[in-house]
C-alpha cells in the first residue's frame, strides 16, 4: 500500500488524553450487584474503572484536548476540523464536536459526531486522515470520548463492571517525512450485529417515555457471548488483512494497538496476528472499557512513558457494536516521553 500511495499523507502529530478521577474497583461493584472481583478480573482483566461525577463527555474532551496543548504547544485557533467519535454525546444534537468547538474557542474548525461506538476512533481517524489527504484540510483533531457511566445500569452485572468513562485526543497534520504516517486503514460493519449490542430507547423508534425508562431501554444492552466471538474475528481478520497488505509479520509491529473490551480478546487476537503479549498495549485493567476512548488513550498514555516513538510501526484494530470493525497501520512519527 505505502508505494502506491499518490496523494499527502496524514500524521499524528500530537496526542493527549485525560481520566476522570473518581476510581470505581471490582470490590465496589461487588457491594453494588451479585459479581466479585475473582470472576471479574478473570473473564475480563479488569480492575478498576474511572467514573465521571459531574459534567459531561464534551468536559473530557475539551480536558483531553487540554492536556495535548500543554504537551505539544498547539495553537487551537489553527484547527480546521473537529471530529468526535462516540456514544455518548452531550445531547443528541447539536453536535459534541461544537460544542467542544465552542469550549476551546476553535473559531476556525468546523466539526461534526462519528457513531461507530467502540470502532468510533477508528472511523474518525480514517474519516480525517482523508481530509488531509485530499488537501481540504491541514489540522484535524480527531477525539474519541464516551461517558458510558450515563448508559450503563448498575444492576446489571452483564455490563457495569465492563465500562468507564474516558477521553482521548489525536492531532492529524499533513506527513512532513515520507513513509511516516496514517499508510493504511481497512473499516468494515454489519448491521446484522444490531440485535446484540444496542441502546433501543431514546431514538426515532422508541422515542423517550416513560415506558421505555420503566424497561430500561435507555440503558446499554449486551449479548456478551456473540460479541465476544465476532469481536475476536474481526478483530484478528482484519488486522491480518491489513498486515499482509503491507507485507507485514508480527516481528515488524512494534505495537499492537487494541480496542480494550475484554483481556480474552485481545489476547486472542494477539496469537492469531503473532504478536507477542509484550507488543501489546494493555490498560484496560484500569480504565475498562472507554468505547471511543480507549485507541487514543493508550497512544496517549504509550507517548508519555517513551514506550511509543518514532519509527514504530503500529496496527490499531477495533470492533463494536453495529457491528463495526476496522484496523488501521501507522509509522509512527512522535518522538516518545511528550
Ligand atoms: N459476575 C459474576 N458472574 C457473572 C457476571 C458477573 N459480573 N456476569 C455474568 N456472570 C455469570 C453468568 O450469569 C453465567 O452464569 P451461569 O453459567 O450460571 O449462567 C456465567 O457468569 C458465565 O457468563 P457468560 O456470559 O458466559 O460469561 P462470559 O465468559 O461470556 O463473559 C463477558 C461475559 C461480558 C465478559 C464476555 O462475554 C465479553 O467480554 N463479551 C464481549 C464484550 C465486548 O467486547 N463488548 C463491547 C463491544 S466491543
Amino acid at each position: 500500500m505505502a508505494d502506491t500511495h499518490t496523494l499527502r499523507r496524514a500524521e499524528i502529530t500530537a496526542v493527549g488524553h485525560y481520566v476522570p478521577e473518581k476510581v470505581l474497583t471490582n470490590h465496589d461493584l461487588e457491594k453494588m450487584v451479585d459479581t466479585n472481583d475473582e470472576w471479574i478480573r478473570s473473564r475480563t482483566g479488569i480492575s478498576e474503572r474511572r467514573i465521571q461525577e459531574h459534567g459531561a463527555s464534551s468536559d473530557m474532551a475539551v480536558m483531553a484536548i487540554r492536556n495535548l496543548v500543554d504537551r505539544f504547544g498547539v495553537d487551537l485557533k489553527s484547527i480546521d476540523l473537529i471530529i468526535v467519535a462516540t456514544v455518548t454525546p452531550d445531547m443528541f444534537f447539536p453536535a459534541t464536536a461544537c460544542i467542544i468547538q465552542e469550549k476551546i474557542g476553535a473559531k476556525q474548525a468546523w466539526g461534526f459526531d462519528i457513531l461507530a461506538a467502540c470502532s468510533g476512533f477508528l472511523y474518525a481517524l480514517t474519516t480525517g486522515a482523508k481530509f488531509i489527504e485530499s488537501g481540504a484540510h491541514s489540522k484535524v483533531l480527531v477525539v474519541g470520548v464516551d461517558k458510558m457511566s450515563s448508559i450503563v445500569d448498575y444492576k446489571d452485572r452483564n455490563t457495569c463492571i465492563l465500562f468507564g468513562d474516558a477521553a482521548g485526543v489525536v492531532l492529524l497534520e499533513p506527513s512532513t517525512d515520507k513513509g511516516y504516517g496514517l499508510i493504511d486503514q481497512r473499516l468494515y460493519c454489519d448491521g446484522a450485529g444490531a440485535d446484540f449490542l444496542y441502546m433501543k430507547g431514546g431514538g426515532s423508534l422508541n422515542p423517550s417515555s416513560h415506558e421505555t425508562v420503566d424497561k430500561k431501554m435507555h440503558y446499554i444492552f449486551q449479548d456478551g457471548k456473540n460479541v465476544f466471538k465476532l469481536a475476536v474475528k474481526g478483530m484478528a481478520d482484519v488486522a491480518a488483512e491489513v498486515m499482509n497488505r503491507n507485507n507485514l509479520t508480527g516481528a515488524d509491529i512494534a505495537w499492537l494497538v487494541p480496542h480494550q473490551a475484554n483481556l480474552r480478546i485481545i489476547d486472542a487476537t494477539a496469537e492469531r496476528m503473532g504478536i507477542d503479549r509484550s507488543k501489546v498495549m494493555i490498560n484496560i485493567d484500569k480504565y475498562g472499557n472507554t468505547t471511543a476512548a480507549t485507541i487514543p488513550l493508550c497512544l496517549s498514555e504509550w507517548v508519555r512513558d517513551g514506550r511509543l516513538t518514532r519509527g514504530h510501526n503500529i496496527v490499531l484494530a477495533a470492533f463494536g457494536a453495529g457491528y463495526t470493525w476496522g484496523a488501521a497501520y501507522v509509522k509512527w512519527s512522535i518522538p516518545g516521553s511528550a
